[in-house]
């Protein structure tokens, strides 16, 4: 893998993939990013990254559902594998509107796909990121394993989903020599502030309402996103072509006892805060519709097969997340400008109970 197309790098786990890759003293190869810059993408994430790696890291504003721009790309550089990010990631969202989900996650993948077939005699790899939301929901009991059905309940994991199943046709038609991760909730710096962590950071810092949906009993497993980076290129050096992977933090919270950890952390973290306990600022609101009740993996093939596992444990995690968050004011600032502002302030607005 010597010409690596990331897709969607300018997003938050792409981001961190990027910084996480080429601090690796092992790879020697370019990462080629493309991204069309959505409300999601944000260059600034990765200032400095290409005068801190001249002739290894090249930027181009692309989109993936365009055959022209993502084949002369291919062209270009060469490519030889691709870990493909780029997504529209946000379940509400999708609810609001599905129809970019579907034009990005779909379409986008579809097009990736036949410009990779177009290339195939020089592609080594195609990595598909994807999600655990498209196993669908869990009761009280169980995990997610690589052979549990679909079963999507979002227009963003049906879109998920529906991508997952074309890199496997493509495999399985084509031969195109392809891998897939499905992963667990990320967190940790550099996410868009409309996730539940970071939302709920940055509301309390500001003294706002801390929205948890419905009774806050839904379960999430949550993964520090460096160690999801790192599954990520395990994944791809180790991992056996047409096969999918589960990744996971063992790591399962209900949201409102997440809420709550937090919410004490910013106590300790930002003494000078005016609104302590921060605790008083949360507000239950309606739920969310299709709301999945719970998430958990187990990656007990990642685990064994490849010998990954993650490193971090949400306590050193979520206080590094929000130490993160406390000391990038400058990022924070810049993200919470004009479209970020008009979407939450609109969704809550409709969302209030
Ligand atoms: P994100 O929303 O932060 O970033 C998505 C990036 O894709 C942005 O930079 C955006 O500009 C880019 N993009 C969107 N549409 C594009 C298009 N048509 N062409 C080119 N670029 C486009 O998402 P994320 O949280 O970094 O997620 C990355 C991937 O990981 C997604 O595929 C998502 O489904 C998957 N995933 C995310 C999580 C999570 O917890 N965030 C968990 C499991 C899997
Ligand atoms: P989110 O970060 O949107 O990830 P996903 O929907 O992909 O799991 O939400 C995580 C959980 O937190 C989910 O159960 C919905 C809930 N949630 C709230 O309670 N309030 C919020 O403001 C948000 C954004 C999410």
């Amino acid at each position: 893998m010597k010409n690596i197309l990331v897709t969607g790098g300018c997003g938050f786990i792409g981001v961190n993939f990027i910084r996480y890759l080429l601090a690796d003293p092992d790879f020697k190869g370019r990462i080629i990013n493309a991204d069309n810059l959505t409300y999601a993408g944000n260059p600034e994430s990765l200032e400095n990254i290409a005068e801190r790696y001249p002739q290894r890291y090249y930027f181009e504003k692309a989109d993936i559902c365009d055959q022209k721009q993502i084949g002369a790309i291919f062209e270009k550089y060469h490519i030889d594998a691709i870990a493909h990010f780029a997504a529209e990631s946000h379940v509400d969202r999708s609810i609001v509107g599905p129809d970019a989900f579907i034009r990005t996650n779909i379409n986008g993948t579809f097009n990736l796909l036949e410009q990779t077939r177009r290339y195939q005699e020089q592609i080594v790899l195609f990595h598909h990121v994807s999600t655990d939301e498209v196993y669908g929901s869990l009761g009280d009991d169980g995990f997610f394993t690589e052979t549990t059905p679909y079963d999507p309940s979002s227009p963003y994991s049906a879109s998920k989903a529906a991508s997952d199943h074309l890199v496997n046709a493509y495999h399985r038609t084509y031969g195109i020599p392809i891998t897939i991760s499905n992963c667990s909730n990320n967190y940790g710096p550099f996410q868009f502030p409309e996730k539940l962590i970071p939302l709920m950071i940055l509301n309390a810092l500001e003294g706002k309402p801390l929205p948890v949906y419905g009774d806050g009993k839904n379960v999430r497993d949550w993964l520090y996103v460096t160690d999801h980076c790192r599954a990520l290129w395990t994944i791809m050096q180790k991992g056996q072509r047409g096969e999918t992977y589960n990744v996971g933090g063992r790591c399962e919270m209900r949201n409102i006892d997440l809420v709550e950890m937090i919410c004490d952390l910013l106590d300790r973290m930002a003494p000078d805060s005016l609104h302590k306990p921060h605790r008083n600022l949360i507000t239950f609101v309606k739920d969310r519709p299709g709301h999945d009740q719970r998430y958990a993996i187990d990656f007990s093939k990642l685990e064994h097969d490849l010998g990954w596992s993650p490193e971090e444990s949400y306590e050193t995690g979520i206080e590094k997340t929000i130490h993160w968050y406390l000391e990038n004011t400058k990022w924070v600032n810049r993200i919470k400008s004009g479209a970020y502002l008009s979407w939450i302030e609109t969704h809550y607005a409709d969302n209030a109970s």
